[in-house]
């Protein structure tokens, strides 16, 4: 394991653990600076692309927007989603992890399950992929959105889920939409880093897409904090240059080419 992974694991139950997406290098060299986790999710299907669902998400999609936020990292643990039918079995994991890892130079992978998936996790962390598991609401394989732990048996199958993914080596896990003590549990029960994406304050860390965070994005869904409105800042600026446009107050001089001695 890598000194930054390390470090990474470190911070559990010493200080909450930053992390935000991010699909391009101008948003990810801002959120750079105050996380500790730079998430390149497949969230992008949806969130950029319009799908929807993260299914149709494919691995080059995930490349070509990693080698971008690549470029604006230059602190935090970035980490990419393996898309939906990526990673099928071991071998398919492998080749696509390895393709990932070299064309990105990104520090880990993130896929979603549990049981399911813990064969595949072992291949890539014996081959020294580092891995982040992801349990709760899996968008990947998901028909329905409701937060999960709410019955005994879908309890039980997280927590255990949660244990497998230890022992089989991801160095952190994503825990989406879990009912809030399930989560505490989880946190309590498991050495690695926690993060919650709609799991309760009690995860020793945070995710959010950034668009939602910032307004850009138009989901409403109750795990969501708006801290900005981007989208109106934008349309402001937009409207602010078409009336100059029409007015002629755009481009001024000092936004123009002349030389001299030419009409
Ligand atoms: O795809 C994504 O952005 C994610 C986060 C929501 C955790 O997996």
């Amino acid at each position: 394991m890598n000194n930054k992974i390390i470090n990474f694991i470190k911070k559990k139950n010493k200080s909450k653990i930053i992390s935000l997406t991010a699909y391009s290098k101008n948003i990810a060299s801002i959120i750079d600076r105050h996380c500790d986790l730079v998430l390149v999710g497949d969230s992008l299907g949806s969130v950029l692309y319009g799908f929807s669902s993260t299914k149709k998400v494919t691995l080059d999609m995930m490349i070509e927007h990693s080698k971008s936020v690549r470029m604006g990292i230059k602190k935090s643990l970035m980490v990419v989603d393996m898309p939906h039918n990526t990673y099928r079995n071991p071998k398919e994991a492998l080749s696509n992890a390895k393709k990932i890892i070299s064309k990105t130079k990104c520090d880990a992978i993130k896929l979603e399950g549990g049981k399911k998936v813990v064969q595949i996790i072992k291949t890539l962390i014996k081959n020294k992929i580092p891995v982040m598991g992801h349990l709760g609401v899996l968008p990947q394989s998901a028909t329905s959105f409701k937060f999960r732990g709410k019955e005994i048996a879908e309890r039980k199958t997280i927590l255990r889920d949660s244990k497998l993914l230890e022992e089989a080596g991801v160095f952190s896990i994503v825990l989406e939409c879990i009912e809030s003590s399930l989560a505490k549990e989880i946190t309590k029960k498991i050495n690695i880093p926690t993060i919650g994406i709609g799991a309760s304050v009690y995860c020793d860390g945070q995710v959010l897409v950034t668009d939602d965070l910032i307004g850009l994005s138009k989901i409403k869904a109750r795990f969501v904090k708006r801290y900005s409105n981007i989208e109106k800042q934008i349309n402001d600026a937009v409207l602010k240059f078409k009336k100059d446009v029409v007015t002629s107050k755009f481009p001024a001089k000092k936004h123009s080419y002349k030389i001299k001695n030419i009409a």
